[in-house]
């Protein structure tokens, strides 16, 4: 059985019910068979019917445009090519040549059968709303510009693994359901946990990777998280994924250092492997590329309100940026930035203060550039028993949810930080789209449970 060197397996005829004698390929790999007859199958995104007939034909690995000329297909197939109707399946056997002017594979189709048909494919060529996409969701991922985003997404995914694992961290898997909240109490969703009462969807994996600090020293978990947000914003959703390093003797510095490698590997890694999805969406690499190049730009979080007054925003010292803030200030930019130490009065309970000034927290957000703003938000967590005691009353949280947590202070106590970053917003970023809606297969956000 054929499977390596672009060919799929299974025979034509346990797939598809028809028989096609040539050696079936992927799309993807038609540039090492120029010459070659060989057969496809996948959906026809778009037919053009002439004298000579055009199909443009994608297997989900790739697009390829096959040509059915009179002369060249049998007379059944050049009939049936005449009538194909977007998003119907087929199979077909042809020899792969380079197009004249760009090189690129094209087939001239000697051979094609019909496996699926297709009436009235609800997503045409015309624009459509967002409403009417988003309801069709199983079907836009059809979409070239969909594929595009997922396989890029799917890059990121494992570029992000791939750096952990290869620099010495080991995944702990957070749990989804919890018992207490990370990130505040105004954003929970809560369900019914048998006697014990409520549990929580996780807003974050943080408080269960700093246990595993003294355990492994460093560890990150990856999965997804979830936020009540009742606002509709380009930049939320309920459900998104969320990778979360956390590393013992480790402070702020460690985490703006962390992170910085990071996103330089993930946009290596898009560059060098997906260049074909980034020109479909048109995305000019030029920021991509200098982000990779140049040092992360860094600025306190006081700095920051006074550059955002002199570029018009009404913001005051010890509020926290709003959507717009981050995209003033952003826009302003040509590369990631690093926003550190904000006001503790709007920061989560488990971060440290900072010893020099009290009312500040030893946090940091990643900003990403082009009016992108925050993709990673983090810092270093307070080690003081007693600080984090103060901060838990303070927060209105119940300290008996908390004991578990606070034993990592309690045996082998040590300075330690982390830091989440949003999958989506930086699928987001990287892609150059308006919205997180089409960074996710399955968008949740207020207002859309469906499909
Ligand atoms: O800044 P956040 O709330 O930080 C935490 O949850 C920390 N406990 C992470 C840590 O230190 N381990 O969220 C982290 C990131 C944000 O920077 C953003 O990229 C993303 O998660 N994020 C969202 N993405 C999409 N929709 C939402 N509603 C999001 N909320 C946060
Ligand atoms: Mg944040």
């Amino acid at each position: 059985m054929y499977w390596s060197q672009g060919q799929v397996p299974g025979t034509m005829e346990d797939s598809a019910g028809v028989s096609v004698g040539a050696p079936l390929v992927e799309i993807r790999h038609l540039k090492s068979h120029l010459g070659e007859t060989v057969a496809l199958r996948g959906w026809v995104r778009n037919a053009r019917t002439s004298k000579t007939r055009f199909v443009e034909l994608r297997d989900g690995s790739g697009f390829v445009q096959c040509v059915v000329g009179a002369n060249d297909a049998d007379e059944a197939s050049y009939e049936l090519a005449g009538k194909l109707t977007q998003e119907c399946s087929i199979t077909l056997e042809g020899e792969v040549k380079a197009h004249p002017k760009t090189g690129e594979p094209e087939i001239l189709v000697k051979k094609l059968e019909l496996i699926g048909g297709s009436v009235d494919f609800p997503i045409t060529p015309k624009d459509h709303g967002i409403e009417f996409l988003m309801e069709n969701r199983t079907l836009w991922l059809r979409s070239k510009r969909q594929w595009a985003i997922i396989r890029i997404r799917h890059t990121i995914v494992k570029a992000i693994r791939d750096f952990f694992d290869g620099d010495g961290f080991t995944l702990l898997d957070a749990p989804i359901l919890t018992p207490s909240s990370c990130e505040g109490t105004s954003n929970l969703f809560e369900t019914d946990y048998f006697h014990e009462g409520s549990a929580f969807l996780s807003q974050s994996g943080q408080l269960y990777q700093e246990p595993g600090v003294p355990a492994f020293g460093k560890v990150y978990c990856f999965g997804p998280t979830f936020r009540a947000e009742k606002s509709k914003t380009r930049r939320h959703l309920t459900e998104f994924w969320m990778v979360e390093p956390e590393m013992a003797f480790a402070g702020l510095d460690d985490v703006m250092v962390l992170g910085e490698r990071m996103v330089k590997f993930i946009l290596e890694r898009v560059l060098a492997e997906k260049q074909e999805e980034l020109k479909i969406l048109e995305r000019d690499t030029a920021p991509l590329e200098l982000a990779l190049r140049e040092g992360f730009a860094k600025m306190s979080y006081t700095e920051a309100v006074e550059k955002l007054k002199t570029l018009g925003s009404d913001i005051n010292w010890g509020e926290d940026f709003g959507n717009d803030d981050e995209t003033i200030l952003m826009n302003a930019m040509d590369r990631p930035m690093w926003v550190h130490r904000f006001p503790k009065s709007f920061k989560a309970f488990y971060m440290e203060y900072d010893r020099e000034n009290p009312d500040l927290a030893m946090g940091a957000d990643l900003l990403a550039p082009e009016g992108y703003g925050e993709v990673i938000g983090g810092g270093e967590r307070a080690t003081s028993l007693d600080y984090l005691l103060e901060q838990i009353q303070h927060h209105g949280l119940d300290q008996k949810d908390y004991e578990w947590y606070l034993d990592v202070r309690r045996y082998g106590n040590v300075r330690h930080a982390g830091f989440g970053m949003g999958l989506e917003r930086a699928v987001a970023w990287i892609c150059k789209l308006p919205h997180v809606r089409e960074t996710i297969p399955y968008p949740r956000m207020m207002g859309t449970l469906r499909p």
